[in-house]
């Protein structure tokens, strides 16, 4: 899957491509990421992309022209779904992300300061996306939140696919309890069911295990909400 990314910080992104499972995922060639900096497509002296905005008000927007010739440029002709990060935006769930992981190719639009201007939304963005209820400074971190969730679900990525199904998330409720050596830490043993052999009896305890933590901390995910 080839991702390109417009931002205007692309040193933002250089540690986070490069480490864990991006970097195995970028090595193995299961993505591949393009970095294009907003700024190399302002053709006034100062290299300006943002401005104040109409009617008033605190903050800058970022101006249409550069952000237009750069989504052209990572377009090149080519319909490509173009994705805009903004508090804005359709809420990220995993079902979207798993939709998203099987294209070949996506634009991410990452904007800063207070937005970008709303023609460039109109015209070219397909998709807006939110990773939560609060404002950051930029659409960096939720465009690498948002890369992250891609490529540990490109083949080849995950040493073992069952781990990435068995996510919280995955089947509508959050993740189980885990466990590894030793036995017992600090006076704390490990559940009897985990080391019993018995994989009925661990995958019924883990679903078990997984609605009381849905229950407590996200009943908003179970439809009866008990
Ligand atoms: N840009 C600023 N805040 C954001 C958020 N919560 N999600 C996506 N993009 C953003």
């Amino acid at each position: 899957m080839k991702i390109n990314v417009l931002t205007l910080f692309p040193e933002m992104f250089e540690n986070f491509l490069q480490e864990s499972m991006i970097g195995i995922a970028i090595r193995e060639k299961a993505i591949d990421v393009k970095l294009i900096n907003i700024r190399d497509f302002a053709h006034d002296k100062h290299h300006t992309t943002d401005d104040a905005p109409y009617g008033g008000g605190a903050g800058m927007v970022m101006k249409p022209e550069p952000l237009y010739e750069a989504i052209l440029y990572a377009k090149q002709g080519r319909d490509i779904p173009v994705i805009y990060f903004t508090p804005q935006g359709k809420l990220l769930h995993q079902e979207t992300v798993n939709e998203y992981s099987k294209l070949d190719e996506v634009i991410l639009l990452c904007g800063h300061y207070k937005e970008i201007d709303q023609r460039i939304r109109d015209t070219l963005v397909t998709c807006e996306i939110s990773i939560g209820d609060y404002v950051l400074s930029g659409g960096e971190i939720p465009a690498m939140v948002f890369i992250d969730a891609i490529a540990r679900l490109q083949d080849g990525v995950l040493g073992n696919i069952d781990s990435a199904l068995t996510d919280s998330h995955q089947n509508g409720l959050l993740g189980c309890p885990h466990y590894t050596r030793p036995p017992e830490f600090m006076g704390m043993k490990v559940p009897e069911v985990l080391i019993s052999g018995n994989h009925k009896k661990i995958d019924e305890w883990r679903t078990e295990k997984a609605l009381e933590i849905t229950r407590r901390n996200r009943p908003d995910l179970l439809n009866d909400e008990t």
